[in-house]
């Protein structure tokens, strides 16, 4: 059965110093408590092999990674680099890469396949902005976004994806989709996903929540039968923030 997860997007915050002390102090917070969800931490890239190497039951992903193997693309990073690092995860397809550095379905679908092959599993993103939404075009978008990116893996390789649902606009927003907004396409992306693989690996798959969700919105979103879990940005910066969440579960 699908596990229910709270991830952290740090995206461009702390320097090493203060988010091995962030990874630190997380990791010694939750020695303390029992959880009933999987808690990782998508982290920058110059911060991975020395997060990796202080955490045990906080799991490291990075936020990207490049759609080539190797060679010459200065300034990338490899799927492989990433998983050398000890890190087990990676974002693909984030609205901010979306939007702010043109990252296509296509591109999406060669991160995709690259992090796979290097044994990385892909949180992958998905969501609409405002303008779709308010011209009730969120189920259509989502929809394109899974099909032409994930949709030519293998059922057996898409059962290793989480898919993240963040709405663009409730990313760093403050506004929170609603329960019944997050509820209603959930249960589309399930059901998108169970038409091409079927029930049984849709039922399996974890869909994340993100945008806006923080300690006061964490338990009722986490409640709805088809959300399990968040990707959390601004709230998984502070301790005190991120800990109420995992504790929603
Ligand atoms: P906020 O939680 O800051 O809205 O960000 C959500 C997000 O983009 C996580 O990937």
């Amino acid at each position: 059965m699908r596990k229910n997860i709270v991830a952290g997007n740090w995206k461009m915050n702390t320097t090493l110093q203060e988010g091995i002390a962030l990874a630190y102090g997380l990791q010694v917070a939750l020695n303390e408590k029992k959880t009933n969800c999987d808690v990782i931490i998508c982290i920058p890239f110059i911060h991975l092999a020395s997060i990796a190497g202080i955490v045990q039951t906080v799991s490291v992903g990075a936020e990207n990674c490049a759609d080539k193997t190797s060679g010459a693309y200065t300034g990338e990073v490899s799927a492989a680099m990433i998983a050398s690092t000890g890190a087990k995860y990676v974002i693909i397809g984030h609205s901010e890469r979306r939007a702010y550095y043109g990252e296509s379905n296509a591109i999406l679908k060669e991160k995709t396949l690259l992090a796979l092959a290097n044994g990385l599993t892909p949180i992958f993103c998905i969501g609409e902005v405002l303008e779709e939404r308010e011209a009730g075009k969120q189920n259509e978008i989502v929809k394109k976004q899974i099909s032409e990116s994930l949709f030519d893996l293998s059922a057996e390789d898409f059962g290793k994806i989480i898919l993240a649902y963040e709405p663009v606009w409730a990313i760093g927003t403050g506004k929170t989709a609603t329960v019944a907004q997050a509820q209603e396409i959930h249960a589309f992306i399930r059901q998108t996903v169970a038409g091409k693989y079927g029930k049984t690996v849709a039922d399996n798959t974890s869909i994340l929540y993100g945008g806006s969700c923080n300690a006061g919105n964490a338990k009722e979103l986490f409640a709805n039968p088809d959300v399990d879990g968040g990707l959390i940005g601004g709230a998984s910066l502070a301790i005190d923030k991120f800990l109420p969440i995992i504790e929603a579960f």
